[in-house]
């Protein structure tokens, strides 16, 4: 029997945060998925099914998140997954896109955080969604960088504040399944990676359910990218 409370996934429509909320939805919890447009978050919920539910909300918006989860009941899991992916380079710098992005990244999540805290309890626990390019940078990455980054700042100083709930991160290598590279030519990734194959998003999925529930596991940054970065 799960436990008390929904697991609110915030960019669950698609991808790998719909890949997390079907897992689940099929073991029984209550889930919330949200995107940035009502009529396809209600659609989501009814696709990935079980008790599972929808919600507008943009992380660009920061001052209308609490009002968009006001309906939400208690949370045992949280994870938030959303991106907007930036491609900026300094020579050509776009300050709205830059905004854009460290707007959703570092103030976005803090404040669904930030709203939800009063249906949090001691036994919630919170994943964060990064990526490598924290630590592996490619032209065009300096606002993704940067944000990533920041993400190791906030699993540390949001494990502080809010013990005892746990908050970790999560920072997957290319996902070869997901629909944004699963069309695309990834040898030169598959090169490098010395499992020989590519990340799965079950493979994502099964660590962010270990970040989740391990109760013993907090304030981690977990790689998951089948060793690539020591390549
Ligand atoms: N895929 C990979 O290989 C990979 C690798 C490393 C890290 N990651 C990270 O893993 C996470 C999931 O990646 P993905 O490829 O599965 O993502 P995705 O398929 O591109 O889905 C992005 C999600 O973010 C939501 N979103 C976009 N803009 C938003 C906004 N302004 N406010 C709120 N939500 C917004 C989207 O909702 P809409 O449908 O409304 O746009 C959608 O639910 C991301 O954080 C990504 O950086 C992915």
């Amino acid at each position: 029997m799960p436990a008390e409370g929904c697991v609110v996934v915030i960019g669950g429509n698609r991808g790998i945060g719909r890949e997390i909320a079907k897992h689940y939805a099929d073991a029984g919890h209550e889930v919330v998925v949200s995107c940035t447009d009502a009529d396809r978050a209600t659609a989501a919920a009814a696709d990935i099914g079980g008790t599972t539910t929808g919600v507008a909300l943009d992380l660009t918006r920061p001052h209308e998140i609490a009002s968009a989860l006001a309906a939400v009941g208690p949370v045992r899991h949280l994870v938030i997954v959303a991106i907007d992916r930036d491609d900026n380079r300094v020579r050509e710098y776009d300050v709205d896109r830059a905004l854009r992005l460290v707007t959703l990244k570092l103030v976005g999540y803090t404040e669904v955080i930030h709203s939800l805290l009063d249906r949090l309890d001691d036994e919630s626990s919170i994943v964060l969604f990064g990526g490598l390019a924290k630590d592996r940078p490619y032209p065009g990455s300096t606002t993704v960088t940067t944000v990533n980054g920041g993400v190791v700042g906030m699993v540390v100083t949001l494990a502080t504040e809010l013990a005892p709930i746990r908050i970790n991160a999560i920072h997957p290598g290319i996902v070869g399944d997901s629909p944004f590279w699963k069309d695309k030519s990834l040898d030169h990734i598959l090169a490098r990676t010395p499992t020989k194959r590519l990340v799965q998003m079950a493979d994502i999925v099964d660590a962010v359910r270990f970040l989740l529930e391990n109760p013993s596991v907090n304030a981690i940054d977990l790689r998951v990218d089948g060793g690539w970065m020591i390549m």
